[in-house]
């Protein structure tokens, strides 16, 4: 499906684009699910890819990027609102609604006039390119309802108890020109010129009501089909994530059910930390060092106490001499369900590599030099922070032995409203009058 102008085919009317995507849309439904199916057996994480469709649903009672198997690539970005009245944020969500399910269908964010004039209504890069699985996910995050106490747009009484202002946390770095954002759009895609070309449209569509504040891209190896992709330390990530094919433990544990407004039902809780990974200095240690920082293998992936990627985790679990297998402070020690009140957390992390930088290190051996600025992008889903992630990542900040190797420099907290069907917009009960 393509509505950008060729010499040979003139550009698709609206009525054609829209049976092009309800009929593209369709189709994936029925290949998603079988998808999803297939790869319970093998894998927790969202790995797989399409076989015919490169099309993501956008319309549905969950945004897409969530759920969605992994793409290979994320463009991350955080706006500011600069509109002063409220109802150029509803004009900007209807626009930014519009454009998006076009975006993901692959289409021009908007219909490409052939008057070479005017500025296009596209800015083009993605001619020819398939629309590579985009999902664009779109979140909100305290500023949209109160900011330096201004109650902005009269939004402050419907503000989510659970979208709380997130507390410092211990070793905390973050930078505030890269932290928080009224808005967020997280675009991912098998293409990183898709992903960029998305949210670049609409923060160009976005040019009077508001700007970035922050972007950020991530990467994901091409890894296989039932595969767990590796992160930059070399170890598998997201094996023990609760499986996304499973909808109990997703309406249990990610997304939002009766306790919240009717806006944000069947939407989430975003984090999102950029984390600078200590490259060099994780480099130079021994494997067994490496593994018992994490608690995992790391060439298996498997648990410590098992053999095999998904052998069940036991973070109790003591060798033949009694001894405990896991040091308390092992990263999965501390992030497992069995020391977290049985909370559960759905992680969606990328890598990002932002070239090097010069660097004082945190930890001995306190090296200063150029050294790498890169690591990862943690980005999870969950239904309340305050019982999953605050104080699972407040421990963790206190006691992981993965603290050596990692400073959170920036990142946010979003609510992540519930889907749209075609002909609503995205955030729109939490405008309308009660
Ligand atoms: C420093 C950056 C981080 C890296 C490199 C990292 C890496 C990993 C790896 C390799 C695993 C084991 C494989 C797996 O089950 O996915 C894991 C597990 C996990 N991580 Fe992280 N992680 C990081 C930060 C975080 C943060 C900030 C949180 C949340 C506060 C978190 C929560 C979890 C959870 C819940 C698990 C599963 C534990 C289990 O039950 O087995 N991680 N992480």
């Amino acid at each position: 499906v393509s509505e950008f102008p060729a010499p040979d085919r003139p550009a698709a009317s609206r009525r054609g684009f829209l049976a092009a995507a309800a009929g593209a849309m369709a189709g994936v439904g029925a290949e998603f699910a079988l998808r999803n199916s297939a790869d319970a057996a093998t894998t927790n994480v969202p790995t797989s890819r399409p076989a015919e469709s490169t099309v993501e649903p956008f319309f549905g009672p969950r945004q897409g990027g969530i759920l969605t198997p992994l793409q290979n690539h994320t463009y991350f970005a955080a706006f500011d609102l600069t509109a002063a009245h409220r109802e150029d944020v509803v004009e900007l969500l209807q626009t930014w609604t519009t454009a998006a399910a076009r975006l993901a269908a692959g289409l021009p964010a908007e219909t490409i006039s052939k008057d070479i004039d005017q500025p296009a209504a596209d800015t083009g890069e993605t001619m020819g390119l398939p629309p590579s699985r985009l999902t664009i996910t779109f979140g909100f995050g305290p500023g949209l309802f109160i900011k330096q106490g201004k109650d902005r747009y009269g939004l402050a009484s419907r503000r989510p108890p659970a979208l709380i202002d997130l507390p410092a946390f211990s070793g905390d770095q973050l930078v505030q020109a890269k932290t928080g954002g009224d808005l967020s759009i997280q675009a991912c895609a098998d293409d990183p010129q898709v992903a960029f070309h998305a949210v670049r449209q609409l923060s160009r569509l976005a040019y009077d009501s508001a700007q970035l504040r922050w972007a950020q891209t991530g990467f994901l190896p091409s890894f296989a089909k039932g595969q767990t992709p590796r992160n930059l330390l070399g170890f598998k990530d997201g094996t023990n994530n609760p499986a996304t094919t499973n909808s109990a433990a997703m309406e249990k544990f990610v997304f939002i059910g009766d306790e919240g407004p009717a806006w944000m039902r069947g939407g989430s809780y975003l984090v999102m930390r950029k984390i600078r990974l200590a490259l060099e200095h994780w480099d130079r240690m021994n494997v067994k060092f490496q593994e018992q920082t994490l608690g995992r293998q790391k060439y298996a992936g498997a648990p410590l106490n098992g053999k095999n990627e998904f052998d069940a985790v036991d973070v109790n679990a003591v060798d033949k001499d009694g001894n405990a297998i896991y040091p308390d402070t092992s990263h999965v020690s501390l992030a497992n369900p069995a020391n977290n009140n049985g909370a559960r957390i759905l992680r969606r992390p990328y890598s990002y590599n932002d070239g090097v930088n010069f660097t004082s290190e945190r930890w001995p051996p306190w090296r200063q030099g150029m050294e790498y600025d890169a690591g990862l992008l943690f980005i999870s889903y969950q239904r309340d922070v305050r019982s999953s992630f605050v104080p699972m990542f407040d421990k963790m900040s206190k006691l992981d032995m993965l603290n050596q190797f990692a400073t959170h420099v920036g990142g946010g907290f979003f609510a992540i409203p519930r889907g749209v069907s075609e002909g609503q917009w995205i955030g729109q009960g939490l405008f309308e009058k009660v």
